[in-house]
C-alpha cells in the first residue's frame, strides 16, 4: 500500500522544547489511522505541524513531512493556504466555537466552498447540499439557513465535517473531534467518520485521548508518548499483544474491553 502522508519531526515551543522527538509516522492510503496518547502529550502540535500552523501557536518544527510524496516543509505560505481545506481536512473539538455565531450555516460553508473555487450560486448550492446528505443532515435549503444557535452539538460538528470534506481533500485529520460531545452523539459521529471514509474514500489521521473511540474506528493505531510514536501497528494486534509498557499501561487502564468488530466499518 502507497504511503498518503509520511513524515519525521522534531519540535515544540519556546518554553516546551522536545514535544516531538524524531517522531515518524506514515498513513497509508484509505486508512484510518487513530492517533492516541495522553492529554498534553503533543498530538495537537502533530496535527497543526503537518498543516503547517504551529507558528500561530508559537511553535516550531523541523524535519519533513511529505504528502503524496511532496514535501510540505518546502512549500511557502502561498502554497500551503492553497493546500489546507483542498488537500487536508481539519475537524476540531469544539464545533459551536468553530462556527460563527452571527452567521448562517450556508452562508460559512459558502465561504469555505469560494476559498478553493469559483462558480455560479447554483453551483455552489448544488455541492452544499450534496455535502449535507454526504454527513446525514437534512439536505434542504431551509437547513442552509439556519444559524449555529439553532443546531444541536451533533448536527454542528456534522456541519463541520461537511466543511472539512467540500473539496474532497485526501487527507482529513480530526483532533479530538468527539471529546466536546455526550456519549450517544460520540458513537453517531464516531460512525459518520467511518462513512466518510467510504463515500470518499480519504484517509483519516483521527486524534483522541480515549482510547475507546480511537479503538472503535482505527484500522491502525499509533500511540504517542515522550514526544515518539512508541508503537504503530493494526488496532487489533495492539490490543491482542501491546508491545510497549506505555500501550499496556492504557490498555490495562480500560475499563471494558473495546469492540473492535465495528473498526474501519468496511
Ligand atoms: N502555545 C504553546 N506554548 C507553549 N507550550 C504549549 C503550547 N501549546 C501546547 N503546549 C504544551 O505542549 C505540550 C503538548 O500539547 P498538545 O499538543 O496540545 O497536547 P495534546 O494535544 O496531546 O493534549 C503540552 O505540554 C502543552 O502544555
Ligand atoms: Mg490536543
Amino acid at each position: 500500500m502507497d504511503a498518503l502522508l509520511s513524515l519525521r519531526v522534531s519540535g515544540g515551543y519556546s518554553g516546551k522544547p522536545g514535544v516531538m522527538r524524531d517522531l515518524a509516522l506514515e498513513l497509508r492510503e484509505r486508512e484510518i489511522l487513530g492517533l492516541v496518547g495522553q492529554s498534553g502529550c503533543g498530538k495537537s502540535t502533530l496535527a497543526l505541524a503537518i498543516l503547517k500552523l504551529l507558528h500561530l501557536k508559537g511553535g516550531k518544527v523541523e524535519g519533513s513531512i511529505r504528502l503524496k510524496g511532496r514535501e510540505l516543509m518546502a512549500l511557502g505560505e502561498r502554497e500551503m493556504r492553497a493546500l489546507r481545506g483542498s488537500e487536508i481536512g481539519l475537524v476540531l473539538q469544539s464545533p459551536m466555537s468553530s462556527l460563527n455565531p452571527a452567521l448562517r450555516i450556508g452562508t460559512q460553508l459558502e465561504e469555505a466552498w469560494r476559498v478553493h473555487r469559483r462558480g455560479t450560486h447554483e453551483e455552489c448550492r448544488r455541492a452544499l447540499l450534496e455535502r449535507l446528505e454526504n454527513v446525514s443532515l437534512p439536505a434542504e435549503p431551509g437547513f442552509l439557513k439556519r444559524y449555529p444557535s439553532q443546531l444541536s452539538v451533533g448536527q454542528a460538528q456534522r456541519v463541520l465535517i461537511a466543511m472539512a470534506v467540500l473539496h474532497r481533500p485526501a487527507l482529513l485529520i480530526a483532533d479530538e473531534p468527539t471529546s466536546a460531545l455526550d456519549l450517544i452523539t460520540q458513537s453517531e459521529i464516531l460512525q459518520l467518520f467511518a462513512s466518510v471514509r467510504r463515500q470518499f474514500g480519504m484517509t483519516i489521521l483521527y486524534i483522541s485521548h480515549d482510547l475507546l473511540s480511537v479503538a472503535t474506528i482505527s484500522d491502525r493505531m499509533a500511540v504517542m508518548h515522550q514526544g515518539e510514536i512508541v508503537e504503530c501497528r493494526p488496532t487489533a494486534e495492539i490490543f491482542r499483544e501491546p508491545a510497549h509498557p506505555y500501550t499496556q499501561e492504557l490498555i490495562r487502564a480500560l475499563p471494558v474491553v473495546p469492540q473492535l468488530a465495528a473498526a474501519a466499518g468496511k
